[in-house]
């Protein structure tokens, strides 16, 4: 394997034959459909409400430009600098048996990992936009509601099915290559998804709870935020801008010499900021209209708003664009993340992409069946608990879904960023790094601030995160 690529490096510039973006909206379609998904329309909403808002909010948005910005801007100047996916944008930057490679495995690992269990979450999704369609909330009481949700996590067949559903959307999307694939695919979705935001926005506007969820979002509530709210804001600002595995220097090895990551990276990630606060402004107007409280965890979107559906004329319609809405977010991010894995393929081995998005697609598939049958411990009459229950050392209360979860989206999404900043600020260097960042000749303050973020400050930030983690703060 080693001389294949030696030799093919010999016979050509690294990258020459490289599919790119046919454009810089295509960029930024494709980059903001990984970065919206879940995490910024299930996840931050429950985490905001979770840590009582305004505060909370602010801090998050100071982590998205102080520190998460800077991480994407590397992570896309590294793909776009290397022309190749992770491991190979490490090794075309020092040599085949760097240590430094690890960090590209890293981050393709960690893809593989988030997508398992990811793409499980993401059925729920269209599982519920199927049962909002039948209007089924309408008729049911609160309990009722609470115990369907504990059905649907219980139940292998609904998890298998849906899990299969997402996975095969997303080896459709993969299989296309860069541009009539991902490109195309997000064309489609990414206009799709902000219509639908701005229906149900208009539609939250107008309910008695608008003002009250405004507040709750944006206000400086006197109650202050907690140490541990501090680094929750941290952590998701990493996963919300799809930093630390791998998306963004992948995506970014598709990038054109002459666009500038900066103005890029601060679109993407300014519009996932957006979405993600309309996202509380959407849900928090129905859910205090309905006088329920804002601090109901993970089944803010899965419980509470379907309850909130279940009293709302034309319930089952909101819900069916709703659920859709996360089902499609979910999918431009699940396609990021198949990417990442089928191009290292493609690039390391030169598998056809046909082959590579087919196999991984089928890989990811099956290391996510135990993810799916987490709820659960019963298929056809088989029980699987030795597989679904606690593995890898995990806490008692951890199953196979939530260990995958926390691994991945903690520790390696964390470290590999960390990585990516190490790198860049202190092993590739100001000379060879300034003419990429700033292609045309830019700015070199903002320059050296960037450099001097990624050298101390990403790195402080992330020790926290480490801390808090293992529980030493
Ligand atoms: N950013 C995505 C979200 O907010 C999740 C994701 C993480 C996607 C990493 C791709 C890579 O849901």
């Amino acid at each position: 394997m080693t001389t294949s690529i030696r030799s093919r490096e010999h016979a050509e510039a690294p990258g020459a034959l490289r599919e790119t973006w046919s454009s810089r909206l295509a960029f930024i379609l494709a980059a903001t459909g990984a970065a919206v998904g879940l995490g910024s329309i299930w996840k931050f909403p429950y985490i905001t409400g979770m840590n009582g808002g305004g505060w909370f909010v602010l801090v998050y948005i100071f982590f998205i430009v102080v520190i998460a910005v800077p991480i994407m801007i590397a992570e896309i100047l590294l793909g776009r600098m290397s022309r190749s996916t992770p491991v190979g944008a490490f090794r075309s930057l020092t040599h085949a048996h760097s240590p430094w490679l690890t960090v590209g495995w890293l981050g393709v690992v960690s893809s593989f990992l988030i997508l398992s269990y990811y793409s499980v979450v993401a059925g729920w999704t269209l599982h519920y936009a199927v049962l909002s369609a039948f209007n089924v909330f309408a008729g049911l009481n609160p309990e009722q509601i609470t115990a369907q949700f504990q059905s649907m996590y219980a139940s292998p067949t609904i998890n298998l099915i849906w899990h299969a559903v997402i996975m095969s959307l997303t080896v459709l999307a993969v299989l296309g290559g860069v541009k009539s694939g991902i490109e195309r695919w997000n064309s489609i979705l990414m206009p799709l998804l902000l219509l639908m935001m701005v229906v149900l926005f208009g539609k939250a506007l107008s309910s008695t709870g608008f003002l009250e969820a405004l507040d709750f979002v944006f206000g400086p509530h006197s109650e202050r935020i907690t140490g541990r709210g501090v680094l929750e804001a941290l952590g998701h600002s990493f996963f919300t801008l799809s930093i630390g595995v791998g998306c963004m220097i992948t995506y970014g090895s598709y990038l054109a010499k002459d666009e500038s990551v900066v103005k890029n990276s601060l679109a993407i990630a300014g519009f996932d900021t957006l979405i993600s606060l309309l996202s509380c402004l959407i849900v928090f107007p129905i859910i205090f209209t309905f006088g329920l409280k804002p601090d109901a965890g993970p089944g803010l979107v899965f419980v509470s708003l379907p309850i909130a559906l279940s009293k709302m004329t034309g319930g089952g319609l909101w819900g069916l664009t709703f659920f859709l809405l996360l089902a499609i977010a979910a999918l431009a991010s699940a396609i990021s993340l198949l990417e990442v894995v089928a191009a290292h393929f493609v690039d390391e081995y030169h598998w056809s992409r046909k082959r590579a998005a087919l196999i991984s697609g089928l890989t990811v598939f099956a290391f996510g069946i135990p993810s799916a049958l987490s709820g659960g411990t019963r298929l056809f009459g088989t029980d699987f608990s030795h597989l679904t229950g606690h593995v890898l050392g995990a806490s008692q209360s951890r199953n196979w879904f939530d260990t995958i979860d926390y691994l991945a989206s903690n520790y390696l999404l964390t470290l590999s960023s960390l990585g990516v900043a190490l790198f860049l600020a202190w092993r590739v260097g100001e000379a060879s790094t300034y003419p990429n960042f700033a292609p045309g000749g830019g700015s070199r303050r903002l320059f050296r601030l960037w450099l001097l973020t990624l050298k101390y400050v990403v790195p402080l930030a992330v020790v926290m995160v480490f801390l808090n983690l293992v529980g030493l703060i």
